[in-house]
């Protein structure tokens, strides 16, 4: 598909979603992390990234934000690398919840799994599965290396947003003594809440997330280093999660709109992937009803439309 794009079209696409999508308003920052609240409002940026390395970036892309839940799918990602994907399978699953991403029901409802590595309860699980078993701080190693091998270079995690969102976070304290009575925590239960609230306060750009979604469209080959960082035969687990569950309640409607695999984060990012084509992140802090940026998803929208793409 992309040999009928060429660079200059999908450079004019970027810069259109942006002068299209610049003045929308709409939604609120997340207000239920104190952080988060106090971001500028304003902030917007979109980044693309070409398996080649090339970016487009137009906006804010150098700003370092909150990655929150986008971080869902680099840790799930390495959970596949170190488990494999049938453990994945067994130990969390695969499934669209239909409901938001701190859904104690979802997890009755799939008779006590956490459903996915990419709402909070999988993640957390996910967390508790990394290796090595039951060193904290190699665990966060863990986690922050694959995070910097997938972005091509370091997050900073963001001590504010740690902390305000470790003072507040009584949602997935819930959920991860639930998941510990139905024995889907496989590891201590509160290192592993406080490796997931650590990953989600991790600091990045749009322009690293771009990267790192163009590492997954590139089958696991970072662009920017060209060191491979998983396996390729993960993507289309990866892009399966994304597709499923990528907007919580509002995925099945996300993809029939745009054709495009994606996944939010309350700290206003959304990167999507189109396998072998490009890896792309919008981000804009104000969120609508379900906890996604709703700039970034009309850029993206207005991005894949000018492009006439879809995945399916
Ligand atoms: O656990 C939480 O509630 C946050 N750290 C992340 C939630 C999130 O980003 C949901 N996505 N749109």
């Amino acid at each position: 598909m992309i040999t009928r794009l060429t660079f200059d079209q999908i450079s004019t696409a970027v810069h259109d979603a942006y002068e299209a999508c610049k003045d929308i308003k709409g939604g609120q920052n997340a207000h239920y992390i104190p952080y988060l609240a106090n971001v500028n409002s304003d902030l917007f940026g979109i980044s693309l990234c070409l398996p080649d390395g090339r970016l487009i970036s137009v906006g804010d892309t150098d700003y370092r934000f909150g990655i929150e839940s986008v971080s869902k799918v680099h840790t799930a990602i390495l959970a596949l690398e170190q488990h494999g994907a049938q453990a994945i399978l067994d130990n969390i699953g695969a499934d669209a919840t239909g409901l938001p991403f701190n859904s104690i029901f979802a997890i009755l409802l799939e008779n006590d799994r956490p459903s996915t590595p990419l709402v909070n309860a999988g993640a957390i699980a996910a967390c508790s599965l990394v290796k090595p078993h039951g060193d904290a701080d190699g665990k966060w190693k863990a986690i922050f290396d694959n995070m910097t091998a997938l972005l091509g270079s370091e997050p900073v995690l963001i001590d504010e947003l740690y902390h305000s969102e470790s003072a507040t976070n009584f949602d997935n304290r819930s959920i991860t003594w639930l998941l510990q009575e139905y024995g889907r925590i496989y590891d201590d239960p509160k290192m592993s809440l406080d490796l997931y609230t650590r990953q989600c306060s991790l600091g990045v750009t749009a322009e690293q997330l771009a990267i790192s979604a163009a590492t997954i469209a590139d089958d696991g080959a970072n662009p920017i280093t060209k060191r491979r960082v998983f396996g390729a035969e993960l993507t289309p687990k990866v892009v399966a999660l994304m597709s499923a569950v990528g907007f919580y309640e509002h995925s099945g409607d996300w993809l029939y709109a745009t054709g495009l695999p994606a996944k939010t984060g309350v700290g206003g990012a959304v990167i999507g992937v189109m396998p072998g084509l490009f890896g792309v992140c919008a981000f804009a802090p104000p969120l609508d009803d379900a906890g996604n940026s709703v700039k970034a998803q009309a850029a993206l929208k207005h991005l894949m439309k000018s492009l006439n793409l879809n995945v399916f």
